[in-house]
């Protein structure tokens, strides 16, 4: 039997993260991944360069069962500890946008990075290497049966991930585990994911695919229902875009991750806008084309579809419209009221939302409360993060804070 004394399941990044600093911790680590090639999802994120940080975050920006589950290990590991990191390692990065950090050249680098971390803890790696069968020994710790053969050690650390994009690897290895060892899971759904829309009621908009605009968008009430959990409201003010099948860009991956099936977005297609005051004084100043006017604050496509929608002539003069039909348009345009009927799934999502329950962790080092030396890391726990960089901060702090445990 070789033994170790920590195993770490998963080479993505938090796996990868947590394997290097306990390693340099002195422990003699075996990272194992079923997976061809280390962190796949690394490689593809923020469009191939990583947004491996968020400048900003906060425990504001989490979503989970419990808000204050991550405060301890984003307290403890920083995104400036990250940012201090990727310096030592001579990347060079810069900020996006509300303070997404992304690399110059590549997402390589921090896949680099990491694998460099591994070296400098000795870590040892089997992939592609499969998982058969994990089990309790007897006198306490972990036996793990693989296709290289069978591996024991006292700490076990799941970093498995979660469901988004199964063709690269993802699996739900770390939900059926914690079920196995008796911990609850939230059920998992895909989040920061695109939203769609039933295909004939969409039928006017899916001819504007491609169309991006800022907008302001929000759901739910944030106010606690019969049972006291809360529906935390999510409110946002990004960028859509209008697709074939329903509406995505981050505007809308945001608002996903606080959306519940049967429950209506709120857009307002015009934010910081008064449109009603806007169409008044336009109105009582010209006699141009309502279409025309429109077209000043909106996309003159999205804005031609509007009015066709809503019945009201493009080309007649502001003056003799009547007020009730303007009043009319600027609800329909700042108070757009729309149910999805759906997500685009696993194969389109960023993020998994939901996952093993926070209850049955601690928070200071992600061990389960009921079997010791088992630790839950990253993605597969009840944490889920906004979209620009949050994730990956979640994936840094929580395989810190595991690894200075183990
Ligand atoms: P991660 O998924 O990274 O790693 C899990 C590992 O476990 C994988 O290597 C997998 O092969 C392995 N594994 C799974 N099942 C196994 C099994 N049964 N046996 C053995 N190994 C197994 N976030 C962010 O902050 N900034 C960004 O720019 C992006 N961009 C982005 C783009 C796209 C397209 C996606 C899909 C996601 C993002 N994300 C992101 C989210 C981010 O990628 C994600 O939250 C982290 O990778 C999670 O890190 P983990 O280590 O928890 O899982």
């Amino acid at each position: 039997m070789h033994r170790v004394d920590a195993i770490v399941l998963g080479a993505g990044a938090a796996g990868l993260f947590c394997a290097g600093l306990a390693g340099q911790r002195g422990l003699k680590v075996l990272l194992i991944d079923h997976a061809e090639r280390v962190a796949e999802k690394i490689r593809i994120s923020g469009g191939g360069r990583c947004n491996f940080t968020n400048r900003e975050a906060t425990p504001a920006q989490f979503l989970s069962a419990n808000p204050h589950f991550c405060r301890s290990a984003l307290a403890r590991y920083t995104p400036a500890d990250f940012i201090a990191l990727v310096r030592r390692h001579g990347i060079a990065f810069h900020e996006k946008h509300k303070g997404q950090l992304f690399c110059d050249d590549s997402a390589e680098q921090i896949i680099a990075l990491l694998l460099a971390e591994c070296a400098a803890g000795g870590v040892e790696r089997w992939q592609p290497c499969s998982v058969k069968a994990v089990r309790q020994s007897g006198g306490g710790g972990f036996e793990i049966d693989t296709d290289r053969g069978p591996v024991a050690a006292p700490q076990l650390v799941i970093a498995t991930g979660g469901l988004p994009v199964p063709k690269i690897g993802a699996t739900d290895f770390g939900l059926r585990l914690a079920r196995q060892f008796g911990l609850r899971v939230v059920e998992p759904r895909p989040a920061l994911v695109p939203l769609t829309f039933d295909a004939s009621a969409w039928a006017p908009f899916a001819a504007l695919s491609g169309l991006s605009l800022e907008v302001e968008i929000s759901t739910g009430t944030g106010q606690k229902g019969p049972k006291g959990k809360g529906q935390p409201a999510g409110h946002f003010v990004e960028d859509l875009l209008i697709t074939h099948r329903g509406l995505s860009g981050p505007a809308v991956l945001q608002i996903s991750s606080y959306w519940q099936p049967g429950e209506p977005l709120r857009i307002d297609l015009l934010p910081q806008r008064d449109l009603p005051a806007l169409l008044a004084a336009a109105k009582a100043g010209s006699r141009r084309h309502l279409g025309n006017v429109l077209a000043d604050w909106l996309p003159q496509r999205l804005a031609d579809t509007w009015l066709a929608t809503l019945d009201l002539p493009k080309d007649k003069p502001l003056p003799e419209l009547r007020d009730r039909d303007l009043a009319r348009l600027a609800e329909a345009l700042q108070r757009w009221q729309l149910t999805p009927t759906g997500t685009e799934g696993w194969k389109k999502a960023e993020v998994m939302a939901g996952g093993v329950d926070t209850r049955d962790l601690d928070s200071r080092h992600l061990g389960a409360r009921s079997v010791p030396g088992l630790h839950f890391i990253g993605e597969v726990v009840d944490v889920t993060g906004w979209l620009g960089g949050y994730n990956f901060q979640w994936a840094w702090s929580s395989a810190a804070a595991c690894a200075q445990a183990l």
